[in-house]
């Protein structure tokens, strides 16, 4: 079926960057290969399998409206076609002192899913965009359980076992408009993801390339740069960023390993997307030399966050790593 003959799209669709992209490997689904890039946390699209058949098949929009239930559902409003993801926790308030001074750039609210699905139909040019992130738990409607329970869990339990994960945490179902972009950031998570039409990796060592907020921020996680006007003065290196795509079909399931960097987008022109993904707790870790490079991220991390600790204040850290490395290690 993945026959590229029936291409739903075509480039123009597509928004344009400046950077360089190869294709992330597409296997099906009982290509033996697909565990052997897991297991060196590598990307692999994974095609031809039934993973979340129930919802390719079913999950329209009218199905969807029908059925997700009337409790309600987060749904991030935004500006333009970005939805950067911030951490409210990380945010100053009242109860937040040590927070950071930050004006989200999206907001969050609670809609039920007519009034969702309405604005979504209606949308015209210029108005506020919308994007459902629905975690699929037991406030949606039994239906969507039933196709939830007729998932694939086979599958995913074997690569979850052969590869050592953690715990499924959470299934999130998006739906977002076309356009929409999901900009660059990495989770502490392993993903299996229905994706939306285009995915862009980076891999855990373009860290330096890709500009990290700091740790304390609320925008932690995700790249300082924005990819549609990229300040080369302040992220020099992002010019050296080396990426891979995917363009999804119906039937694929994207594997992002932990730490590696993503950026989502749906198809310009392309109608509603609807997606699903499943977010794998790290697995226990051995310390085995040569470490590998989603490591070190995570000991920079944990670096950072330590140092948040004992110098009780954000300004701090900068200058203290700064006075630690000048003129020290260049070697
Ligand atoms: C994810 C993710 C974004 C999106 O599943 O980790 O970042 O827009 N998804 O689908
Ligand atoms: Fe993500």
């Amino acid at each position: 079926m993945a026959n590229s003959e029936k291409k739903q799209w075509d480039s123009s669709q597509l928004r344009k960057y400046d950077f360089s992209l190869e294709q992330i490997p597409r296997l099906h689904y009982k290509d033996p290969k697909i565990d052997e890039l897991i297991k060196q946390n590598l990307p692999v699209l994974i095609t031809d399998s039934n993973i979340v058949k129930p919802a390719i098949e079913k999950w329209t929009l009218e199905y969807l409206e029908r059925n997700l239930g009337s409790a309600g559902h987060t749904v991030y409003v935004s500006r333009n076609h970005k939805f950067k993801f911030y951490d409210d926790k990380k945010i100053l308030n009242k109860n937040n002192p040590k927070g950071v001074e930050f004006s989200p750039p999206t907001k969050r609210a609670e809609m039920k899913v007519f009034e969702f699905m309405k604005r979504l139909r209606e949308w015209k040019r210029g108005e506020k965009r919308v994007y459902l992130q629905q975690i699929l738990n037991s406030t949606v409607g039994p239906a969507i359980v039933e196709d939830y329970m007729n998932f694939d869990w086979r599958y995913v339990g074997e690569k979850k076992n052969k590869h050592n994960w953690g715990e499924l945490t959470s299934n999130l179902l998006f739906i977002g408009m076309e356009g929409n972009v999901t900009p660059c950031h990495y989770d502490e998570q392993q993903n299996f993801f229905r994706p939306n039409p285009r995915c862009i990796l980076f891999a855990p060592d373009q860290f330096e390339n890709l500009y990290p907020h700091p740790v304390h921020h609320p925008h932690d996680r995700q790249s300082m740069v924005d990819f549609d006007r990229p300040d080369y003065t302040k992220f020099p290196k992002f010019k050296n960023v080396k990426g891979y795509e995917t363009i999804v079909e119906p039937g694929d399931v994207l594997y992002i390993p932990i730490y590696w960097w993503h950026h989502v987008e749906s198809l310009m022109r392309g109608g509603p997307t609807i997606t699903v993904n499943f977010w794998y707790k790290a697995g226990p870790t051995s310390l085995e030399y040569p470490l590998r490079d989603h490591q070190k991220v995570s000991i920079m991390r944990n670096v950072e966050k330590m140092l948040l600790e004992v110098l009780q204040d954000p300004k701090e850290v900068g200058p203290l790593l700064r006075a630690m490395v000048l003129g020290r290690y260049n070697e």
